[in-house]
């Protein structure tokens, strides 16, 4: 099947390479030159496992283009709308120029019977609205939504095998519209992938419900982080406990810095502006607490690295370890870790910034924080560590040898990663969010 995508970014790229990966003939648009000619060259502008070499597959198999111009959409049977809706400057609700766009140059290379379907998160009831401005356009091509729900790191296998599949259809027959959709992920289907076919608010709504949901699961544990802290115990005893109940589950418990990233974040505020919109805030007004609580997070990370050092962060030489806004990733939009390490900063620390990956974004980001490619580095002489971001190759830091690294054998584990009685038996002074103190742990035992 000949397919357009519009928008490369993260969920584009990784779209129109899977589907090329699938054996449909791709091309992707994008508006930014610079994009589209590393992608063309196999070299995305992110860093995710994988999406190199799959480029690389369907651009020698001719199956995958790039593009600038929109004409070249023309004659595709299903044209993917994967642009960016982030938050507005200065306001909670998501920022829709793009896919308005997207739209609007689309249009003229429509043909009768194409399927305009759109992957972009956005505020429910903006589909109809896009549904009518296409039938406006009298072109006989039609819409459909149809949410994606890929985890950065993990996009490829995401996308190829997905958890399920939703197709918000047209009201009334679209029998020609599932047809379509059938044909596109027959590969996923056939696997027995679970299909749920829907209207068009339904489908916008099953996206930022999902990422709702992941956001209160988070700030759930960290809630319960926050007392335990109080009564001194341990966080991640309590979600392993509560974890062995099928219906609670154990995953996204981990407690720590909470949640970051260009997805949940802004999500949830769009989420909360567009049900103020339509007369339903009081329905979202708990997400607000998961903001809070969310946030609330680095600062208390803050704090632990203030308390740590004996009260003042005054001169005091800090490593980070991590700032991307989770593992195996370079993106630090809305990072929890680069926050605290620009705070740190602010307050006064000499704070040194390490990251596999992520060093040249937060560079562009925050220019005037310290950076190091070397861990070595990094570790040398600092008064403090800060693991802020789950990277292996921090869970697999040796206590002992890092110890004669530093000046002064001090550990906070932002992401309760680490073992404290390995880190503790090795001489260091650990602290973690959502666990109880070494000195509380002491007289808890006598
Ligand atoms: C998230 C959703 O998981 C995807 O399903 C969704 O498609 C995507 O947003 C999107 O809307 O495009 P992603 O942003 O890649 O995916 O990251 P997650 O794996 O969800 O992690 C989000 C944040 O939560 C990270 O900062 C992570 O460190 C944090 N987190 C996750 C925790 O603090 N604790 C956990 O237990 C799990």
């Amino acid at each position: 099947m000949r397919i357009t995508v519009i928008g490369c970014g993260y969920l584009g790229a990784v779209h129109a390479a899977c589907m090329a990966e699938l054996g449909h003939d791709v091309i992707g648009i994008d508006i930014d030159d610079a994009k589209i000619a590393g992608l063309a060259a196999a070299r995305p502008p992110f860093y995710e496992p994988g999406l190199p070499e799959l480029l690389e597959r369907a651009l020698a198999g001719g199956r995958l283009r790039f593009s600038t111009d929109m004409a070249d959409a023309a004659g595709s049977a299903v044209h993917f709308i994967a642009v960016g809706t982030p938050q507005r400057a200065r306001e909670n609700a998501a920022d829709l120029r793009f896919v308005d766009a997207a739209i609007e140059s689309l249009i003229p290379w429509l043909r009768d019977g194409d399927l305009i379907a759109g992957k972009s998160t956005v505020p429910v009831g903006t589909a109809r609205r896009l549904a009518e401005r296409v039938g406006l356009s009298e072109t006989g091509a039609t819409l459909a939504w149809n949410p994606e729900f890929l985890r950065e790191g993990l996009a490829i296998e995401d996308t190829l095998h997905p958890d399920r599949l939703v197709f918000g259809l047209p009201d009334g027959d679209h029998e020609r519209e599932l047809d379509l959709l059938e044909q596109v992920y027959a590969g996923a289907l056939d696997d027995g992938t679970p299909l749920v076919v829907t209207d068009y608010e339904t489908a916008e709504l099953v996206k930022v419900s999902a990422n709702a949901f992941l956001a209160t699961k988070i700030s759930f544990i960290n809630a319960m982080a926050e007392v335990c802290e109080v009564v001194g115990a341990d966080v991640t005893q309590l979600a392993d406990a509560i974890g062995y109940d099928a219906r609670i589950g154990r995953r996204f418990l981990n407690a720590g810095l909470g949640f970051g990233g260009g997805c949940l974040p802004k999500d949830i505020r769009a989420f909360m502006a567009r049900a103020g919109e339509l007369g339903a805030d009081q329905a979202l007004t708990f997400l607000r607490e998961v903001d809070r609580i969310n946030m609330r997070r680095r600062e208390r990370a803050v704090d632990l690295a203030r308390e740590t050092l004996g009260g003042s962060l005054l001169g005091r030489r800090i490593a980070v370890l991590g700032l991307a806004f989770k593992p195996d990733s370079d993106d630090v939009r809305d990072s929890p870790a680069l926050n605290v390490a620009a705070q740190l900063s602010l307050q006064g620390a000499a704070v040194i910034c390490h990251d596999p990956r992520a060093v040249p974004n937060a560079r562009r980001r925050f220019p005037e924080l310290t950076y190091t490619e070397s861990l070595d580095e990094a570790l040398a002489d600092v008064d403090a560590v800060m693991v802020l971001t789950e990277w292996q190759e921090y869970r697999d830091l040796d206590p002992a040898l890092t110890a004669a690294q530093v000046a002064t054998s001090n550990i906070v584990d932002g992401r309760n990663c680490l073992d404290p009685e390995v880190w503790r038996a090795a001489g260091w002074r650990y602290r973690a969010l959502g666990r109880r103190r070494a000195e509380a742990l002491a007289t808890a035992l006598a």
